[in-house]
């Protein structure tokens, strides 16, 4: 690192709690309906998956999005306004947020991250590479209560959240994840957030069942890694990736379906799947433009605009937090 970049770059570390892998798998698959949370697709196989996704014909979310903000820079920079202090829950690799900066030009970009050593890698390396760019990472859980480290009380603040990951939470627990955004950025705050939308149930179910098989790899990814890292014994030949358009809750739905009556042992506890039973492994909600602003007006968020491809596929809407009238 530079000494210039060292000077532009800071770490926060909040000490996130690491959630049991182990207590938190093992919970889930005794359950009546069996699950897997989806925050732990992203290991470093799953990460490559999903990056592979992104690169499939089929999956139109990731390129819609960033031809999006690419089409309308200029629109959205002139409603954030120039000098705001840009928040990124779940920064991860911080690739889209480098679409914005150039343009944007903000005070200092904030990314958080659970991970703390690809959090401190990714900002590194985007400080290096935005030679003015002042990068303040913070190590946190943004799904629980987070301070910011210190506050800019003259500063809008604008968090940023691509990528329709707000989709992976059920509309009730996305207006929680809202409401924790909102009071990161406080009042006068923004939030530029990206939705995947509503649309005919061929495009969603073939964006989840890529002819290429990664998304059943991404899929089966999570039974290797319980393998990996629990010493589990599942044969990832038993299962089935199953992903369908439920037309009814407007998401898709992700699942691995035993292929047979077997026994898994996980950590020296037997666990038995019926032949069909499926272990949940994601929603991904899908909104239309009016129902994504009614969850935003739930938490408190006004509309401010709304972007969306020719086609109709994706939007990103910029939302302001609506000022409590004294009662
Ligand atoms: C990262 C949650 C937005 O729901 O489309 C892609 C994850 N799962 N293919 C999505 C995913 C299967 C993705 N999100």
């Amino acid at each position: 690192m530079t000494e210039s970049s060292s000077q532009r770059y800071q770490f926060f570390d909040q000490h996130p709690e690491i959630t049991n892998f182990r207590a938190d798998i093992v919970q889930g698959l005794s359950a009546a309906e069996p699950y897997i949370s989806p925050k732990y697709f992203y290991d470093e196989t799953g990460s490559r998956l999903f990056e592979e996704i992104c690169n499939c014909e089929e999956y139109y979310p990731t390129r819609t999005e960033v031809s999006i903000i690419r089409h309308n820079i200029d629109d959205i920079v002139k409603i954030l306004g120039q000098d705001c202090l840009l928040i990124e829950p779940g920064s991860g690799d911080s690739y889209k947020v480098r679409l914005l900066l150039d343009a944007l030009r903000p005070i200092a970009y904030l990314p958080i991250d659970i991970s703390k050593r690809y959090l401190q890698g990714e900002a590194q390396k985007l400080a290096a590479e935005f030679t003015w760019l002042n990068v303040h990472a913070i190590c946190a859980d943004f799904t629980g209560k987070l301070e910011l480290p210190y506050h800019v009380e003259s500063t809008n603040k604008v968090a940023f959240f691509p990528g329709s990951t707000i989709g992976n939470f059920a509309p009730e627990q996305a207006v929680g994840v809202l409401e924790e955004i909102k009071m990161m950025v406080g009042e006068d705050g923004g939030l530029l957030i990206g939705v995947d939308l509503q649309k005919e149930s061929g495009i969603l179910n073939a964006a989840y069942n890529d002819k290429e098989g990664y998304t059943a790899q991404f899929n089966k990814n999570l039974l290797a890694r319980i393998n990996r890292e629990l010493g589990a014994d599942f044969n990832l030949d038993q299962f089935d990736h199953y992903a369908f358009y439920n037309e009814d809750e407007y998401r898709i739905e992700m699942h691995l379906e035993s292929k047979k009556d077997q026994q898994v042992v996980i950590d020296g506890q037997a666990l038995q799947f019926k032949n069909e039973q499926s272990i949940l492994t994601e929603y991904s909600h899908k909104y239309s433009i009016e129902s994504f602003q009614k969850l935003a007006r739930q938490a408190g968020f006004k509309s401010i605009k709304t972007w969306v491809d020719k086609d109709g596929l994706f939007s990103v809407h910029y939302l302001e937090v609506v000022v409590a009238e004294a009662l």
